[in-house]
This record gives structure tokens, sequence and C-alpha cells, in this order.
């Protein structure tokens, strides 16, 4: 049975060199969920990289939450591990003068911006800055009882979801895949960012969009194309209502069995649906 499993820092990481600083539990709590928040921040004096930003998330189905979650695009390494990916970063210069970085990239056709993960006091983690070094490699956090036997901490394999075609939890239907907790963009000091992980043997139905995948649109299978890699799928683990962490397979509520549900107030997202979408990114502290 899934369980939240409270963040941990990793025992080791790779590059460790953090170059922004941590802010304190206020700004982690200023919860905007949507479009509550009307400004473009992105010339913010009191931030930078806000404003409205176009993303790819699994759908929200159900429950209050206002959107879905973001997906991380990720690779898999030549040892075999999974990474989720974090563009070059680039210093632009807007209209008014003011000088911005940045980190994005094209992906499949579609642009995929950082910015993507500023909400419910992501911004505020040291690794999210678009300059900052942090860890790209997914570390095993836990989560399900098939990963019990996964040393915490340590980097994600692709052969750690062995079985993954057949896995099942007792909830829903066996065979859509195995997830796994994990965190990404480890910093040298401070949280990491919780993302759940997806290893399923839909990924390439759904790519191709047949079956009961044939209303995804070409933009976005072509950007699941880019984003996925040996079946395996990622997206940040913070319900975007007010924060908790939801999973998959993890509730028999109604309609969230093979989904993602969040157990705080019912939002259920479906990872099988991704789909374009918009908010207002919160401006990161630094
Ligand atoms: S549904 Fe409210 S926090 Fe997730």
């Amino acid at each position: 049975m899934w369980s939240p499993v409270s963040d941990k820092y990793p025992s080791e990481s790779g590059r460790r060199r953090f170059v922004k600083g941590i802010v304190g539990s206020a700004a982690l709590s200023s919860v905007a969920a949507g479009g509550s928040l009307v400004l473009d921040t992105a010339t913010s004096s009191t931030g930078a990289g806000g404003g409205t930003v176009e993303y790819v998330g699994i759908r929200n189905t159900d429950g209050p939450a206002p959107r879905g979650l973001p997906i991380v695009p990720l690779r898999v390494t030549d040892s075999g591990h999974l990474e989720g990916r974090w563009p070059d970063p680039e210093t632009i210069t807007k209209r008014d003068g003011t000088e911005v970085t940045v980190a994005r990239e094209d992906v499949g056709g579609i642009t995929y911006d950082t910015r993507w993960f500023q909400y419910c006091g992501v911004q505020s983690l040291p690794g999210i800055a678009p300059d900052a070094e942090a860890d790209n490699s997914f570390r095993v956090k836990g989560g399900y009882d098939w990963a019990s036997s996964l040393e915490q901490g340590a980097k994600v394999a692709v052969e750690d979801f062995e079985g993954y075609e057949q896995w099942g939890n007792g909830i829903g239907q066996d065979g859509l895949g195995m997830p796994l907790n994990a965190t990404w963009r480890t910093p040298e000091e401070g949280r990491a960012l919780s993302v759940e992980i997806l290893r399923t043997p839909e990924l390439p139905r759904m790519i191709a969009g047949e079956g009961p995948y044939g209303n995804l649109s070409a933009d976005v299978r072509s950007f699941l194309d880019a984003a996925t890699a040996q079946d395996c799928m990622a997206w940040v683990d913070k319900c975007t209502h007010f924060c908790c962490v939801p999973g998959f397979k993890s509730s028999e509520y109604p309609g969230a069995e093979d989904a993602v549900y969040c157990q705080c107030h019912q939002s259920v997202y479906d990872p099988f649906t991704p789909m374009k979408q918009s908010f207002v990114a919160l401006p990161r502290t630094d």
C-alpha cells in the first residue's frame, strides 16, 4: 500500500555545489493555486521568473485541483539510470532592460521551461533556480512496498522496475505500470523536488495515439516521445490544489484506482491523458 514518505536528503549525490540560498517556511507556505495570481512577475523586483507559462501535465479529472501535474522530461543515462532534464541556463534581456536567467529548451516541439515547477513552494527550493547546480538524477524515495529493497537516496535505474508490465498492488487493474516516488534537483543544502516516476507499457500506445489514446493531441504525443524513455515518465509530486502529495494507485476512491489520487481533498489526475495547460508561475525568491 502506498504511503507518503517525508523528504529525505540522499546520502550521496553527484554535483554538490549549490549557488542559491533557501528561504524559510513563510515563502514555502505561499501557496497559490492555478491562476489566482494575476501579476506577471518575470520583471518584478520582488522576484524573478514568474508569469504565465504553458506546460504539459497529466490531466486533473476530479476534485478541486485547478490543473494537472507538470510532467518532468527525462532521459536514461549510459549507465541505465533515470534523470530529469534541466536545460542549460541563459540570460535574456527583457524589453525594460532587466536581465532574467531562464532555463528552457524545445522538447518534441513544445517549449519546456523550468517555470513549469514554480508553484506550491517549489519555486523556493534551491535546486529550482535556472542556474542552480543540482543533481539531476532521480533518487529513490520509495513510497511503495515493491521499492522497499531499494536503497533510499540511490540513483533510480530503469532495471529497478522489473516486472512493470504485470505489476499491481491490489488496487485497480494490474499491468498499467509500476510507480516510484523519487527526489530530483538535489541541491548542496536544502530539500530536493519530489517527483513520481511511472514505468508503463502504455507509453508506446500513448505516443502513437492508439486505442484509448486517440484523443491525445499530436503535439502532446510528440512531446511525450521526446520527454520519456524506455516506457518511463515522470511528473511533479505536488497537488496543484493545496500541495499535498498524491500517488498513483494509492486509493480505491471511485475513479482513482488507476490514477493519481490526492487524499487531502480527493483530487484525481490521470497519467494516461497528458495535455497542454497553462498557469501563472510564482516568482522565484532569488
Ligand atoms: S486535493 Fe487538496 S491538496 Fe490535493
